[in-house]
């Protein structure tokens, strides 16, 4: 009797520190595994070369068989198609390219019962200059909706302007981060001679009100004026319309954008935590909202977001991993080796300070999040970097860090960078990662029935291109070590989202990088060496040897010696070893 007590004891403790961390947090989200979808890229359906929702809807099956348990849907509004989606027309509609409400709806009822949940973009800081708001607000000061923007009647003297190059290219690169100042966009509507954007001219930002009004500026209004307050009642109803509609949640783009002159954002983050985050947490307890903030210590323990990214925008980004001396993301683009790649002459400190502050800022609080890739940037497939080993050594940290992972559609199967992408619907250089899915041998690749020159964006014209088709044969694919790898995350809670993560080898002697996962007793190592050449790394004395049980190595050896437990790996491998 008494040991069935101390068991149940055991057992209740068990339970308990295995709880997600976080008590506010969605109670999905710790095991959540997300999948991000491009709409106009993944599976056209009405054979006009674009992707829609019903293809989306008819790929389900494929999406539950990696392993992935939520889907992240880029903007399905109405759009004036100058920022893929991202200039939003009407927020309470579907894109009539993607098809209906109605459409959404049987995507999200038939992937409710897959058991995948499905995330929209929310579009919180600024809609299309042809929204039926804007249209209005440029008219008069009267008007319903003529507070939702903010109409500047001079342009302040003073402050600098960034470096803008002529590109489009440019503007992408510099736009978040650029200055107020610079968003002023002269206009000849009555309501002008200004209106300040968010990102590019055709996206007003809309009126949150601003951090500390300067009082000779009559158009910054504070941010609990009439003007503001109706913005964000509006906000809250477009939340609501579509989390009605069964949606699970929203990634939020610019999060960080809402209040402007505010510099340390603490003005954005207490609009967010005290009034958004209450409100959303108690009316849709199980909803998730994840932030497009790029600095978790402020978005996550700060204004409440249950996750993150970190990847390649702002100050905090993995930059040096992935791209340094590729496509120059990340403020050190003159070094020329990224860590992932067979030369193996990258480091990992400039990562590893960026990642440890995040990391050690919000514990216990959400999430930071390395996704594989997003519609902004490159693709961890991408010149140099093509090898399906080295896609597996990349994946395997993707998908063993802590965190919610988040896979980039195509991701999966090494859906390759195409550099030559012409920019489409505002994209930029960004069209090279929005490329259209490859899933057979049939005509473009089983994507849409549309004659080759309407396929949305070209695709990648090599024979010996990957499908899913292909992964789906060899045992030996990238699709099937992904499938795995998420197995394992769901078999050893060490390698979870909610797991300890430390770096068990050194900063000096990057390859191979050894990092430990810990969780309710359970404790595993993960091993990766991106590079070609074997390596060797001699750590500190375990008392046993661990278990291999997983990875893509050709050699990986464990050896208790007198001078410390030394691994040695082959070259492009990753190993995951459990105590
Ligand atoms: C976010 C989106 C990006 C878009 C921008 C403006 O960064 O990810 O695609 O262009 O916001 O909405």
């Amino acid at each position: 009797m008494k040991k069935l007590f101390f068991l149940i004891l055991l057992l209740a403790g068990c339970a308990v520190c295995l709880q997600a961390q976080n008590p506010k947090q969605p109670s999905w989200l710790s095991d959540a595994v997300f999948y991000q979808i491009y709409p106009s890229s993944y599976q056209d359906s009405d054979g006009n070369g674009i992707g829609d929702i019903p293809g989306i809807i008819s790929r389900l099956d494929y999406i539950q068989s990696i392993g992935v348990t939520a889907i992240w849907l880029n903007p399905v509004y109405v759009s004036g198609w100058t920022d893929g989606g991202y200039d939003v027309i009407d927020f309470y509609r579907v894109d009539k390219r993607f098809g209906t409400n109605s459409d959404l709806v049987e995507l999200i009822r038939q992937a409710h019962a897959r058991g995948i949940k499905v995330v929209m973009d929310l579009v919180a800081g600024h809609s299309s200059d042809q929204s039926e708001w804007f249209l209005q607000s440029k008219e008069a000061p009267d008007l319903r909706y003529s507070d939702y923007y903010i109409w500047p009647s001079f342009k302040p003297e003073g402050g600098q302007n960034p470096a803008q190059g002529g590109s489009l290219d440019d503007a992408v690169r510099n736009n978040a981060s650029a200055s107020l100042l610079s968003k002023f966009v002269a206009t000849d509507a009555p309501r002008g001679p200004y209106y300040i954007k968010n990102f590019f001219d055709t996206q007003p930002a809309l009126n949150f009100g601003f951090a500390n009004p300067d009082p000779g500026h009559p158009w910054e209004q504070t941010v609990d004026a009439p003007g503001p307050m109706a913005m964000r009642r509006e906000l809250k109803n477009i939340i609501s319309f579509w989390m009605d509609k069964g949606v699970d949640g929203f990634r939020v783009d610019m999060a960080s954008s809402l209040v402007k002159n505010d510099p340390d954002k603490s003005a954005t983050i207490k609009l967010w935590k005290d009034d958004l985050m209450k409100w959303f947490g108690s009316e849709y307890p199980e909803g998730v909202l994840i932030a497009e903030w790029f600095n978790p210590a402020q978005s996550v323990a700060q204004a409440g977001f249950d996750l993150d990214f970190f990847c390649h925008d702002g100050q905090y980004n993995y930059s040096s991993l992935f791209f340094y001396g590729r496509r120059g993301f990340g403020p050190n683009a003159t070094v020329t080796m990224p860590y992932f790649d067979e030369a193996g002459a990258g480091g990992l400190k400039t990562w590893y300070d960026l990642y440890t502050y995040q990391y050690d800022a919000v514990k216990g609080n959400g999430y930071v999040c390395m996704p594989t890739g997003n519609h902004d940037f490159n693709r961890v497939c991408t010149e140099g970097r093509t090898n399906p080993e080295e896609l597996k050594v990349a994946m395997t940290f993707f998908l063993t860090m802590p965190g919610v992972p988040f896979i980039y559609y195509g991701d999966e199967i090494g859906l390759k960078q195409n550099p030559a992408a012409p920019s489409t619907d505002g994209s930029g250089f960004r069209a090279g990662c929005r490329i259209p899915m490859l899933w057979d041998a049939s005509a473009n690749a089983g994507f849409s029935t549309a004659p080759i020159e309407k396929i949305y964006i070209p695709q990648d014209p090599d024979p010996n291109r990957m499908t899913v088709e292909k992964a789906e044969a060899d045992q030996n694919s990238l699709l099937h070590y992904v499938r795995g790898l998420l197995q394992l995350r769901k078999e050893f809670p060490a390698l979870g989202a909610d797991a300890s993560w430390k770096l068990v080898s050194s900063l000096d002697q990057p390859y191979p990088m050894v990092y430990e996962r810990t969780r309710g007793g359970e404790r595993c190592w993960v091993v990766l060496n991106p590079s070609a050449k074997a390596v060797t790394v001699t750590l500190p004395a375990e008392t046993a040897k661990p278990e291999l049980i997983g990875g893509n190595y050709k050699k990986c050896n464990y050896r208790q010696t007198r001078k410390g437990d030394v691994i040695s790996i082959s070259g492009v491998s990753a190993a995951i070893y459990k105590f």
